[in-house]
């Protein structure tokens, strides 16, 4: 198959050279978009746009026992035999504890200048409430450091599902509003120590994850299987915690300091854009998102997923609603594939989830849909549905096979295929006016893939778990092109 598309495709490229055709079309193409007149092309990303790269606590830390932090439900989960895929854990990961320094290197040769990491909650307490670590947050106070020493400005996310295991044994984590309480307190306190530093913090993220997978499913710790009513009372107490937080970081933060959530939004793509698809798509963004970012924005829930959810849906008070309501100053969506196609339907609610086919094209992890529209969509969707002022893409990348070659090189052609591909719808909607403000790249350095343990790669920098020699792949020079050009160049 690929000799004969070969032999054809070298057949050609000879017949164009004998008509002396071979350079002209490309020079033509080169100086047109040189000149921007390339119709094909959307406008640059607008000039303020944030690039950045991300990355979380649990996944890249290591050092669980030092300086007092306490353990998190992923400690006890990863060290039960059966949870990860590989039988691996995060008690090293990649040593970023120690080799900070050297990361933010990384982070600074992309070119980028804004990095989204995550604060261990059980560095900071421990126990989860009570009494604080000092020394944990040093940690943190370094790194801080470190950036700004670098010209890179950093982005915090507050949860990214390391809750204190003590939170769990002692009231059920998320199953309490005691652990809502508990993590605005961890909020504030961090915000006030932190935010003469950090200009930018989300509370949670992706409750649609950790919630399902960890509390519904049992495949994330702390592997609950729960049933319906209970998922719900423990989904509202996550959007309840994010309320909470919300304002504990505008009553300790210094002024300026700006808040909001990072979610993995279910994302909605019509089947094809003609007007009836694209309104049938707006509802369905709003209602599969009504327990999450739904209520988040609106400060209610839709009647659409009351009645859906019946004798399971979750018990809340008005006061509760208004807390969770509380008004954030951006959105963050975590996006990596399409998860509805929507059509319009006659039939009531006016819109129908469309099946995948089994064919349907996928990256390295199974569950990762090639659509790159869904970026464009996305935003686009929920900008529209909730009135949302500004969006930070806060997660976008793919795992890939990353074989390192003899001569110390990983050829990552998928990743980049995939985020020329992403990234060009996603300037189709900054050149649009989606209110997208930045994208954080998933991620910085391959890390500890949660249940998939070491064996999927997403980062642009090639980790030897063995070593902790860090190697830059083909991407990470792609995607520092993207972000001096600003654009994709096409
Ligand atoms: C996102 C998470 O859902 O997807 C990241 O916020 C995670 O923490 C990434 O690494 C990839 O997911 P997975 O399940 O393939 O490791």
């Amino acid at each position: 198959m690929f000799s004969s598309f070969s032999r054809r495709h070298f057949a050609k490229l000879a017949g164009l050279a004998a008509l002396g055709l071979t350079a002209s079309p490309t020079e033509a193409a080169e100086s047109k978009a040189k000149q921007g007149k390339d119709r094909h092309a959307p406008a640059p990303f607008p000039k303020d746009f944030v690039w950045g790269t991300a990355t979380s606590s649990y996944q890249i830390e290591g050092a669980v026992k030092e300086d007092g932090r306490g353990p998190s439900i992923w400690d006890t989960f990863s060290h039960t035999p059966g949870k990860i895929g590989d039988g691996t854990n995060g008690d090293r990961a990649n040593e970023h504890y120690h080799r900070y320094k050297e990361d933010v290197r990384l982070i600074k040769d992309l070119g980028v200048k804004a990095y989204r990491f995550s604060i261990a909650w059980p560095r900071v307490f421990p126990e989860g409430t009570g009494k604080p670590n000092p020394k944990g947050l040093d940690f943190y106070n370094r790194l801080l450091d470190e950036l700004l020493a670098n010209g890179i400005e950093p982005y915090a996310t507050l949860y990214h599902w390391d809750l204190p295991q003590a939170l769990q044994d002692k009231v059920g984590g998320w199953q309490s509003s005691e652990t809502s309480k508990a993590f605005a307190e961890y909020s504030g306190y961090v915000a006030e120590r932190l935010s003469d530093r950090v200009k930018y913090f989300f509370t949670l993220n992706e409750a649609g994850r950790f919630l399902n997978f960890g509390y519904g499913w049992g495949i994330d710790a702390p592997g609950l299987k729960l049933p319906t009513a209970e998922l719900n009372q423990a989904r509202h107490h996550t959007v309840l915690g994010h309320g909470l937080a919300v304002q504990a970081i505008r009553a300790s933060a210094r002024k300026g300091t700006k808040v909001g959530i990072a979610e993995n939004i279910a994302a909605c793509v019509p089947a094809f854009a003609t007007p009836e698809h694209i309104r049938a798509t707006e509802m369905a963004t709003r209602e599969l998102n009504a327990g999450f970012l739904g209520v988040i924005l609106e400060g209610k829930y839709t009647d659409g997923f009351l009645a859906y959810s019946g004798k399971d849906a979750p018990k809340f008070t008005a006061d509760e609603l208004k807390i969770i309501g509380s008004k954030n100053d951006f959105v963050g969506l975590n996006i990596y594939a399409p998860q509805f196609y929507i059509a319009a339907s006659d039939k009531k609610p006016g819109w129908s989830v469309l099946p995948f086919p089994a064919s349907f094209p996928h990256m390295n992890s199974e569950w990762l849909r090639i659509g790159p529209e869904v970026i464009y969509w996305a935003p686009r969707l929920a900008a529209k549905v909730w009135n949302i002022e500004n969006i930070f893409i806060t997660e976008n990348g793919t795992s890939s096979e990353d074989k390192l070659t003899a001569d110390g090189k990983v050829n990552d052609l998928d990743r980049i295929s995939f985020l020329r591909n992403y990234l060009l719808q996603l300037q189709r909607a900054t050149a649009e006016g989606v209110p997208v403000r930045g994208y954080f790249l998933w991620s910085l350095m391959d890390n500890f893939e949660w249940i998939f343990g070491f064996e999927k790669r997403f980062g642009v920098y090639h980790v030897d778990f063995e070593t902790q020699a860090r190697v830059p792949k083909l991407s990470a020079a792609f995607y520092r092109d993207v972000v001096a050009k600003n654009a994709i160049g096409v």
